[in-house]
C-alpha cells in the first residue's frame, strides 16, 4: 500500500508503487458519494469488463498479502493514506466469499442467535460490518481499518476504543491478518469480562507446517488430513496463555476453522508467543 502515483486511464487505473510494481483496477468514481466503486461504465465491452474483474482481483490479491506480511498498525497506516483501498479490498473479497459454499460469519451469526439478545459485542476486523447487520438484537462494536460506513469504528484492533471487561462476545473472523495478531488477542482479553467468549475463525490451511509436513512425508507417510492443522495445537496453547480456554472446535465445509474459547484470566504476557500462521492467499477467480 505504498502507493505514489496514480494514473486514470479510460476506466482502467494503474497504480504504481515505490517497488515499480503495477496494481492494476477497473475504477469508477460515484459523484454523489465520492465514493470509490468497482462497477463497471455501461459502455464497457464484455472482454474489458473481464479484464477489469483480473485487474480488480489482481489488486485484491495483493492488497490482502500485504496485510499478512505487515503490522496491523502499518495497514492502518497505509488505509488512512489511501481510504479507497478499504473498497476495493472488499469489492474483491466479496467476490471470493461468493464462491465459497458458505462463509463462517453466517455459521457465527447463528451460533450467536442462540446467546443472550442484550449481548455486548465487539467485531474485530468486521469488514464491511455485516455481523452487526445480521445480529441487531445485539450492541456490536464493530471495528476495522476504514470506516466504510456508519455502523464502523476505524482503528488498528490492537487498540480499541472500549473499556476493559466491557463486553460478552468479542469475534475474529477471518481477520487476524497482520504480523502482530498475537496484540489483537491480547486487546480482546482486555475488553472481554472474566468468563465472556471470543469466536475465531480462519482458513484451515493458515495451520499447516509445511516443515513439519515434510519430514512426515520423508518417513511414514501420513494421509494429507492427519497433516493438515499441524499449528492447531500450538495456536490452542498460545491462546490458553492469553486466558482463553477452547471451548469447541470445529471444521466448517473441510475449509474453515471456527474456535469458541472462553476468557478464563488475563493476558498478563507482554510479548504473547504465538505460532505463525501462513498467510492465506485467495484463488484467481
Ligand atoms: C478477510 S476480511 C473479513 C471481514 C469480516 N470479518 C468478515 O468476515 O466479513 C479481514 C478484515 O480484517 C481487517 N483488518 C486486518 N487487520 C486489521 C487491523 N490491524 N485492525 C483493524 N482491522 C483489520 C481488514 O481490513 C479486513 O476488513
Amino acid at each position: 500500500m505504498d502507493r505514489r502515483r496514480t494514473q486514470s486511464l479510460g476506466g482502467i487505473q494503474k497504480t504504481e508503487r515505490g517497488n515499480g510494481r503495477r496494481h492494476e483496477t477497473a475504477h469508477t468514481e460515484n459523484q454523489e458519494s465520492g465514493k470509490t466503486s468497482l462497477q463497471q461504465p455501461r459502455e464497457m465491452s464484455k472482454t474489458q469488463r473481464k479484464l477489469a474483474r483480473k485487474l480488480s482481483g489482481a489488486h485484491f490479491r495483493s492488497l490482502n498479502e500485504q496485510m499478512y506480511g505487515q503490522s496491523g498498525a502499518k495497514s492502518f497506516a497505509d488505509m488512512q493514506l489511501e481510504p479507497e483501498l478499504f473498497g476495493l479490498y472488499h469489492e474483491g473479497y466479496a467476490e471470493q466469499v461468493r464462491s465459497w459454499p458458505c462463509n463462517p460469519l453466517d455459521r457465527i451469526v447463528q451460533m450467536m442467535s442462540r446467546m443472550d439478545k442484550r449481548l455486548v459485542v465487539a467485531d474485530f476486523g468486521c469488514g464491511t460490518a455485516e455481523l452487526a447487520r445480521q445480529v441487531p438484537q445485539a450492541k456490536v462494536h464493530s471495528f476495522d481499518l476504514v470506516a466504510h460506513n456508519e455502523r464502523i469504528t476505524a482503528c488498528d484492533m490492537a487498540h480499541v476504543p472500549l473499556d476493559s471487561a466491557s463486553v460478552d462476545v468479542a469475534v475474529f473472523c477471518l481477520s487476524l491478518m497482520g504480523t502482530n495478531y498475537a496484540e489483537f488477542i491480547r486487546e480482546a482479553n482486555r475488553v472481554l469480562r472474566n468468563g465472556a467468549k471470543l469466536f475465531v475463525a480462519e482458513v484451515a490451511s493458515r495451520f499447516k507446517d509445511t516443515t513439519r509436513q515434510k519430514t512426515a512425508d520423508s518417513g511414514a507417510r501420513r494421509s494429507t488430513d492427519e497433516i493438515q492443522e499441524e499449528l492447531v495445537p500450538d495456536f490452542v496453547a498460545g491462546m490458553r496463555r492469553a486466558g482463553f480456554e477452547l471451548q469447541v472446535s470445529s471444521k466448517v465445509q473441510g475449509f474453515f476453522l471456527l474456535f469458541l474459547f472462553k476468557k478464563v484470566g488475563g493476558c498478563g504476557q507482554k510479548n504473547l508467543a504465538m505460532p505463525t500462521l501462513k498467510l492465506c492467499t485467495y484463488k484467481k477467480r
